[in-house]
Parts: structure tokens; C-alpha cells; sequence
């Protein structure tokens, strides 16, 4: 094992290059790595790719077939034999020229795909000696093109029928990547702040450094490829409004991102993460800097990961890099791991523990709701079932215990459903969009493809099924540039201003964001009116935006308070409480936030019922607010019962009367209308106007809804609270956001964030938000030291 780093040296002049003679009896090269020690000690990459003397080695091996049948076994028809001929030459421009006239992304497939199953499971020198290592290849090709090229490729000249691709995983990448070879203009629509879909969240750094990711998407972005990030489909703007707006395709691209639970008791304990959850705030959000970053991450000394896949593998070794004592657990045997093998040995290396057939059954926390202990079962193998792999048995008796600080679930995922849940015409299988073999959904034009229609599934069938679908959308469009659409020099900067109507589109992403006004409601709430056109058009009472104010935030949740569409902006207001909502509160006119995304949850139940009764608590008071007024509109008589601490921290008092019919007040310390809280009102208000009350919505903090919940669950008051759980992407990807309701597990960003009051389980609630305590302290002191706010 060697810890050399990849040195590619210039290809050879053409007249100097050597003759090939293949030389298939010299041994398969091993891909250097780093020592696991070292690996231990960060994110850095593991592989660190064949040197110059090894690619001379391996490309030599290659048979040069005639009837090449890794070709053919290559998703995307990689011209393999003809790539390795020209690294056998010393012509590694060339070879990466030839693969990119079928793959954009070398670099990554190089990494992250299971070339044992696809080109090297075809490779006939593997039939006898070990197959050509042509991953290994693949990735120094790109290296070598990424250490020398002088400039990105050229912009196209694009002047065919725009299309909209949904998501930006590898199989919209590459349908762009496809379409703009055709002239095409390409919008590549994406809900987080980060492109790349699982490549970017969920694989890690150590495996595909984000460097990559950023300059393999990059060139598509030269060729003319326009990126909108922060942009959901089917929230944001919908696939029928898509196509008003000019798209004529559109390719839904949105991947497997809904993590699935066992359904244990104590699954929500703190401590128990999904593994989209654990890899998003590492991956993405780079929890492994906190408290430079500020995202936070809770890993114990002792971590499970439940599960036998790539997830499994990845999460389990970030544990490792860590320090935690990490144990894959895993209810069938090792020949039925899904994970890549390299990962499997990978991880072995790096110290994880591998517990075969057996399973959690319960986990058990201590009185803050904190994981300690997991109780299992031993299974053995029964009958073949649907996946093709021996059931899991479990075997009566066999239970056991074992003290535990942290469980990672990894046990699979299906397709995001916000697309899906906006469009009902398109017609779905458990989930799956349904398509024919050329991607094409039950609604015209709208083609789909990647994890979206298989489940869960890899890189590069995502990719194949990019390409299929962009076929078909080339065929369905019939756009014929004349000729291949030409290089026009440099290019236009994402997001610049187009013609007709994609102009809406594309200016939102240079207009959003910006905070046009602001006014300090208390010295910690502040006013804060933004622009996000889009928003502002589609929000509805009860939704929220997620926000990072500065790139390195975290992503927080904030309810809309209003939204004004002829101007384009939201109101939010912000509470300063954690680092990111302090930095927030700080913000002046005219700076931007980083990010907004939304609107996001649904919206609030109003309906005509008679008498409605608000019921709010410090800021929910501004959350309050378009409920209050949406209810009044319905024709409701509306009541607002609110609490402050103190006279001096009441706010929107001459907003929420002129958006319900009575306002009362509450304050601790009696500064202001009744001396006492919101329950105290409620019960005195009750008091003299025992009227009939058709709905309760209450919204603030935890102790003082679930208070109020119990006094309108004794007068028999049907009530709506709006939860406010620590939230990661608020798109439904991640289940940090999870909720006890009815005893059923929600997802609040998607289910929610309002439900019925009576049902929640508060306890858990609690403890839930309190998760990130004394993370949140450290970085709240960071922060004000840094300000100047420190003792
Ligand atoms: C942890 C992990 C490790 C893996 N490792 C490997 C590996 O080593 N090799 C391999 O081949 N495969 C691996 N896989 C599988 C592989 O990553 C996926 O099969 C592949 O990324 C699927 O690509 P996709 O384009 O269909 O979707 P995704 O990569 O899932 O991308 C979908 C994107 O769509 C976005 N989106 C969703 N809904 C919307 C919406 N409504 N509007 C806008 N955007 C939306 C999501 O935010 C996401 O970014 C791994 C998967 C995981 C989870
Ligand atoms: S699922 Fe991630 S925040 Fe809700």
C-alpha cells in the first residue's frame, strides 16, 4: 500500500509515442490508499488514484479485443477498449475526450461506480487472469484532464425548446449534458443549496472530494447548462406552471431521498438518526468542522449503523473518522451486502465491526430522551424472497442487549414525493413514477428516470436512464440545430437575464434573497421584509421558508408571515436563539441571504366554522398572524389570545388587531393586560364569553401550546398546533423533523408543520428540540465573541 498522490505527467508528443503491445500477463495494480490511520484523521480522500508508472502497467493489460464486451456492458457504451488504447499510448487527453463523448463525469464515475459489475465483470481478460482495472483508469484520465485543461469547454450556441430537469443528481446531469449537445436550453432545477443529489449529500468527501463534484458540474455549466438551486418543484412553482413558462420537457430527475424506519419503539430517541439525516448534516452541511461550520452532529462513543448497503458503509465510516467504536449490523450474512465490495473492505479496514443476522427491536433512552441502549435479535436465513436474497428469520429467544449512544438507520429509502404530490395525473407504483422504457410518464411531455422510477439504485443506472430520457425528449421535441450547435466563446453568467419566458425563471435567481426592509421589533426580533418572487406568489398561510443567511449556516426553518406578490417579497421575523437565527436577526437592508427556499409544509386548515380562537406566544405571535387574518377572511369571528413576557417584548399588536376581531394580552410580569399566561387568559377570557368555539390554532413555544392544547382539549375545542422541530432540508429527506402524532410518526416539514394539538406527543417534542443544547451553546458563544457580544 503506498501513500503516493497522483503526479499525471503530459502525454508524449504523438511522433514519440510508443507502439502499444499489450501485456495481459502483468499483474492487475492495486489502487493506492491511504493508510488507514491516516484515513481516520479526516475527510480527506481515501483512493488516491494509480500513478504514472501503474497506468502504463494497467493500460497494457487491455486485450485491445476485437469484439470488445465491456463496451456493450457499460450503461453509457463508454468506448473502453479505445480510451485504454489511448492511455496505452500516453495520449491521456485523448482518452478523456473519448470517454466524455458518452460520459460528462469521469471523475466521479471513476469513483463511485461499480465497475465489478458492469465493464470489468465483461472484461474477457478477467475469464482468466483478474479484468483491467478500468475504474482506476477511467479516474486517472480525469485527474489528468482536471491538472492540465487551460479552459472550461466552450459555450454552445443553444437556441432549441427549453427543458426543465428536476433535480440534480447524475441522471438530470447528464440528460443536460445530452440535450445541450442538441441545442437544447437546459434549467436544471434543484431544492437544496448543493448540486449533485446523493453525490453531493449523501456519498462523502472521502470517497468523492466535493472539488470534483464542483468542476464535473461546472462544465456543464460552461456548455451552457443554467442551475436554480433552492427551487422545489411542486412547491416552489409546479410542473403545469413549468410548461406556461415556456419549458416544453421536462425530466424529472428527484431521486429516492424519503428515508425508511424500522417502526421500533424508541426510534425517536436522541441519538437515532436516518442515514440520509447523519450523512446530509455531515456531507452537506459539514458538521465534521462544527463549530467552524455551524450545523452540529451528536456521535457517541459507541454507534450502530443498522443496514448493509452504501449508505450503511458510509455512514458507519464517517463514525470511524470520528472516533466512535462503530458496528454495521446487518440481518442476513456478508454475501448479501449491497455495498460496493471496495467499500465493504474499506470500511473493514478502517476498524468497523461487522454484526451479521441480527436486527434492533427496541431502543431504550434515559429520562432526557437520549439514547442508551438497544435490545436486538438473531435471525437466521429462511426461503428466497422478492429481492432474490435469503429472508431474514428471526430466531424466538435469541434477544440480547447492548449499550449504545448513537443508531444510524440505513436501511433504504423511496422516492421523494413532493413532485408526485402536486401532480396527481402522474401515475405512480408504490411511489415510483411509472415510465416506458424511454423515461416517458403518463403525462405528455413529462418524462422522468434515476431513483425517482427504480428506488434506490446507483450512479450509473441513474445516468443511463438520463440519457434514455433525453433521447426521448429529443425525439419528442424534433429540434434540429443546424448542424451541432456551435461554441460562442465565453460563457453567460448563471442566471443572467433571457428573452421571453424563462426571463421569470432565470432573473428570480439574480433578484431573490435580498433584504429590501427591516426593523427591530424587539432588541432580539427582528422585521425582516425579503425578495423571493416565487415565494411570494405561492405561499399560503402556515407555510415556511428554510434559510441559511450565510453560507456556512445551518439551514433553519421560518414561518411566512406575509407575502406581498406585486412586490415580490415575504415577511419572516426572526428571534436571535441559536448562532444562525442571531446572524439572521443582524442582517441589514440591503444584504442578501444566502439561501430561502419554499414555500415548504402545507398550508393552515381554515375553514368557515363560527368562532375561532388564536392562540399565540412570543414571536408565534407574527406567526400568528396570516392564520388570524386568513380565518377572518374565511368569515370566521376571530379571537387572539397572546402572551409576552413583559410589556416591552409584545409585538404586532396593531397588526393582529387589524387582523382579528379581539386581541387580549397576557404578560409575566403583568406589565401589560392580564398578569399571567396564555392559559390564564384563555381561562379568564372563557370566563365571561362562554361562546362556542369552532376551531383552536396555537403556535409558540412548546410548554405554553401543549398547556393550551389541554385546556381546549377540555372544552372539547377541535385544535391545530404548528410545531417547530429541528429541521435539516425540509423537503422530507432527511426525517430529523420527525413527529409523534396520533401515535404515528410524521414528518413535520412535509406532513406538517400543523396538526391536531390533542394528538402530539409534546414529550418527545420537547426533548427532540433539545437535541443540540450544548452544541447550540458553543456555537452561540463563538458567535458572540466574534461579535463583540462576548464577556
Ligand atoms: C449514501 C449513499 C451512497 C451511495 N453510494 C453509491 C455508490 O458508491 N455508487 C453508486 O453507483 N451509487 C451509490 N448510491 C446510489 C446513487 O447515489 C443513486 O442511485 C443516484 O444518485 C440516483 O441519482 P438520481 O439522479 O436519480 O437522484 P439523486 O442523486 O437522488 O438526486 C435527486 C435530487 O433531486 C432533488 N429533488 C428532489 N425533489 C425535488 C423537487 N421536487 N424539486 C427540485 N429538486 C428535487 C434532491 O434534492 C436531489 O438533490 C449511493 C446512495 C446513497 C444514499
Ligand atoms: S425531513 Fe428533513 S427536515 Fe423534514
Amino acid at each position: 500500500m503506498s501513500t503516493q498522490t497522483t503526479n499525471p505527467a503530459p502525454s508524449p508528443a504523438p511522433e514519440s509515442r510508443p507502439k502499444i503491445k499489450p501485456n495481459p500477463k502483468a499483474p492487475r495494480q492495486p489502487l493506492p490508499l491511504r493508510e488507514p490511520e491516516e484515513r481516520l484523521r479526516g475527510p480527506a480522500e481515501v483512493a488516491l488514484g494509480f500513478t504514472l508508472a501503474q497506468v502504463q502497467v494497467e493500460a497494457l493489460r487491455c486485450l485491445q479485443c476485437k469484439n470488445p464486451t465491456c463496451v456493450d456492458a457499460c450503461p453509457l457504451h463508454i468506448n473502453v477498449k479505445e480510451f485504454i488504447g489511448l492511455m496505452a499510448q500516453g495520449n491521456f487527453a485523448g482518452a478523456f475526450d473519448k470517454i466524455s463523448e458518452e460520459s460528462p463525469f469521469p471523475g466521479i464515475c471513476g469513483r463511485v461506480c461499480q465497475h465489478e459489475l458492469y465493464c470489468e465483470h465483461a472484461c474477457l481478460l478477467g475469464k482468466k487472469l483478474e479484468p483491467v482495472a478500468i475504474g482506476s483508469l477511467e479516474r486517472f484520465a480525469a485527474d489528468y484532464h482536471r491538472q492540465t485543461a487551460t479552459a472550461p469547454p466552450p459555450h454552445l450556441a443553444l437556441n432549441g425548446p427549453r427543458v426543465a430537469l428536476v433535480g440534480s443528481g447524475p441522471a438530470s446531469l447528464i440528460a443536460a449534458y445530452d440535450l445541450v449537445r442538441h441545442g437544447y436550453r437546459v434549467t436544471i432545477f434543484e431544492a437544496l443549496h448543493g448540486l449533485g443529489g446523493v453525490l453531493a449529500y449523501g456519498i462523502p468527501n472521502f470517497r468523492l472530494p466535493r472539488d470534483i463534484i464542483r468542476d464535473e458540474v461546472n462544465r456543464l455549466r460552461s456548455m451552457g447548462v443554467e442551475f436554480r438551486t433552492d427551487f422545489i418543484v411542486g412547491k416552489t412553482t409546479s410542473v403545469e406552471e413549468l410548461f406556461a413558462q415556456g419549458f416544453q420537457a421536462i425530466f424529472l430527475g428527484t431521486g429516492a431521498g424519503l428515508p425508511h424506519l424500522m417502526n421500533i419503539p424508541g426510534e425517536n430517541l436522541i441519538g437515532v438518526y436516518t442515514a440520509n439525516e447523519y450523512l446530509t448534516r455531515l456531507n452537506l452541511m459539514e458538521a465534521f468542522r462544527f463549530p467552524e461550520s455551524d450545523t452540529p452532529i451528536r456521535i457517541g462513543k459507541r454507534v450502530v449503523v443498522v443496514g448493509g448497503g452504501n449508505s450503511a458503509m458510509d455512514a458507519a465510516r464517517w463514525s470511524r473518522r470520528r472516533g466512535a467504536d462503530t458496528t454495521i449490523m446487518f440481518r442476513r450474512g456478508r454475501a448479501e451486502l449491497r455495498a460496493r465490495l471496495e467499500e465493504i473492505e474499506h470500511a473493514e479496514e478502517e476498524g468497523v465491526h461487522f454484526d451479521f443476522l441480527a436486527a434492533p427491536v427496541r431502543l431504550f433512552g434515559d429520562e432526557k430522551g437520549i439514547l442508551r441502549e438497544m435490545e436486538c435479535i438473531r435471525m437466521q436465513l429462511g426461503e428466497v424472497d422478492e429481492t432474490g436474497r435469503p429472508s431474514p428469520v428471526p430466531m424466538p429467544g435469541s434477544e440480547f442487549r447492548m449499550p449504545i449512544d448513537t443508531v444510524v438507520m440505513a436501511i433504504g429509502q423511496s422516492p421523494n414525493p413532493t413532485v408526485q404530490r402536486a401532480t396527481p395525473q402522474l401515475i405512480t407504483k408504490r411511489g415510483k413514477v411509472v415510465v416506458d422504457a424511454g423515461g416517458q410518464t403518463s403525462m405528455p411531455n413529462v418524462f422522468a428516470g434515476g431513483d425517482v422510477v427504480r428506488g434506490g439504485s446507483t450512479v450509473i443506472l441513474a445516468m443511463r436512464d438520463g440519457r434514455a430520457a433525453a433521447a426521448a425528449i429529443h425525439n419528442a421535441l424534433q429540434y434540429h440545430a443546424a448542424g451541432a450547435p456551435e461554441p460562442v466563446g465565453a460563457p453567460e453568467p448563471v442566471g443572467a437575464p433571457l428573452a421571453g419566458a424563462q426571463e421569470a425563471v432565470a432573473s428570480a435567481a439574480v433578484a431573490g434573497n435580498r433584504i429590501v426592509a427591516r426593523r427591530s421589533l424587539t432588541p432580539e426580533i427582528a422585521w425582516l421584509q425579503v425578495e423571493a418572487p416565487e415565494v411570494s406568489r405561492r405561499w399560503k398561510p402556515g407555510q415556511f421558508v428554510i434559510v441559511r443567511p450565510t453560507p456556512a449556516s445551518e439551514r433553519i426553518p421560518l414561518t411566512i408571515v406575509d407575502g406581498d406578490e406585486k412586490a415580490g417579497t415575504i415577511t419572516l421575523v426572526v428571534q436571535a436563539l441559536g448562532k444562525t437565527s442571531r446572524t439572521t436577526v443582524r442582517l441589514e437592508a440591503g444584504d442578501r441571504l444566502a439561501d430561502l427556499l419554499g414555500p415548504l409544509g402545507e398550508p393552515a386548515s381554515i375553514e368557515k366554522v363560527g368562532n375561532v380562537l388564536c392562540l399565540a406566544g412570543g414571536v408565534g405571535v407574527a406567526e400568528l398572524l396570516p392564520v388570524a387574518r386568513a380565518f377572518r377572511a374565511a368569515g370566521n369571528h376571530v379571537v387572539a389570545l397572546c402572551g409576552a413576557r413583559s410589556s416591552s417584548l409584545i409585538i404586532l399588536d396593531e397588526e393582529l388587531r387589524a387582523a382579528a376581531d379581539e386581541v387580549q394580552w397576557a404578560t409575566d410580569d403583568g406589565t401589560a393586560g392580564l398578569h399571567g399566561t396564555v392559559v390564564d387568559l384563555m381561562r379568564a377570557w372563557r370566563g365571561k364569553d362562554a361562546c362556542e368555539i369552532g376551531i383552536a390554532h396555537v403556535i409558540g413555544p412548546i410548554p405554553m401550546m401543549r398547556a393550551a392544547a389541554a385546556v381546549t382539549r377540555e372544552w372539547g375545542v377541535h385544535t391545530y398546533a404548528s410545531l417547530n422541530p429541528i429541521m435539516v432540508d425540509g423537503t422530507g429527506m432527511c426525517g430529523g423533523c420527525r413527529v409523534t402524532v396520533g401515535g404515528k410518526v410524521r414528518f413535520a416539514c412535509v406532513d406538517g408543520p400543523e396538526f391536531d394539538a390533542h394528538q402530539v406527543d409534546f414529550d418527545e417534542l420537547t426533548r427532540r428540540t433539545r437535541a443540540y443544547l450544548e452544541e447550540e451553546r458553543v456555537a452561540r458563544e463563538g458567535h458572540d465573541c466574534a461579535v463583540g457580544l462576548g464577556k
